[in-house]
């Protein structure tokens, strides 16, 4: 996919999930969704700027590198294998993730190692187009986790 469509699609993606926000969410469920929320807000921004809607800014780019990092590292204790995690709060989470639970939590992995790798990105270079490789490279881990282990948004 080209690096435009990738931003079109992240930013399609991303606004339907919060549209489809659920403020009625409690428990372990309501902490993945605010920490996911706060990690869509973040790249939102990010893909503003990389398309040009907003100046560009590393320091927002670094906001965003250090917000998935942190969100990255509680993410697989966020979905313990429990009735409320399972089914509570409208959940959106599929039952694969604790089929295959590895695989979901080395997806997890690879998403903070990508997430580390575009902070020693952004403190290396001023280079956007590197810059903007090493985001694409932490968040397509958004969209494959999404793909594979939650319900698709109608
Ligand atoms: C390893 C898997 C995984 C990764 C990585 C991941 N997510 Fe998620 N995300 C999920 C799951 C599962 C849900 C559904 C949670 C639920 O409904 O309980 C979700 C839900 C969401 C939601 C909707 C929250 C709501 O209120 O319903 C947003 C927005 C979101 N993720 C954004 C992101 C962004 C942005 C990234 C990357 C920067 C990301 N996610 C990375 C698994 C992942």
């Amino acid at each position: 996919m080209k690096h435009i469509q990738w931003l079109v699609f992240l930013t399609l993606a991303l606004s339907v999930g919060t549209a489809g926000s659920h403020s009625g969410a409690v428990g372990v469920v309501k902490e993945r969704m605010d920490a996911m929320h706060d990690m869509g807000d973040h790249s939102k921004r990010v893909a503003d700027m990389f398309k040009g809607k907003t100046e560009f800014e590393k320091i927002t780019l670094r906001d965003a590198a250090d917000a998935f990092i942190f969100h990255a590292a509680t993410m697989s204790d966020l979905f313990p294998d429990t009735d409320a995690s399972r089914t509570g709060s409208e959940t959106a989470a599929l039952p694969l993730i604790w089929e295959e639970k590895e695989a979901f939590d080395n997806l997890v992995k690879e998403f903070e190692t990508q997430s580390v790798s575009l902070r020693d990105t952004i403190d290396a270079t001023d280079d956007r187009a590197v810059l903007k490789r090493a985001f694409f490279g932490a968040t397509k881990n958004c969209s494959s986790c999404h793909k594979r282990f939650r319900q698709p948004t109608p």
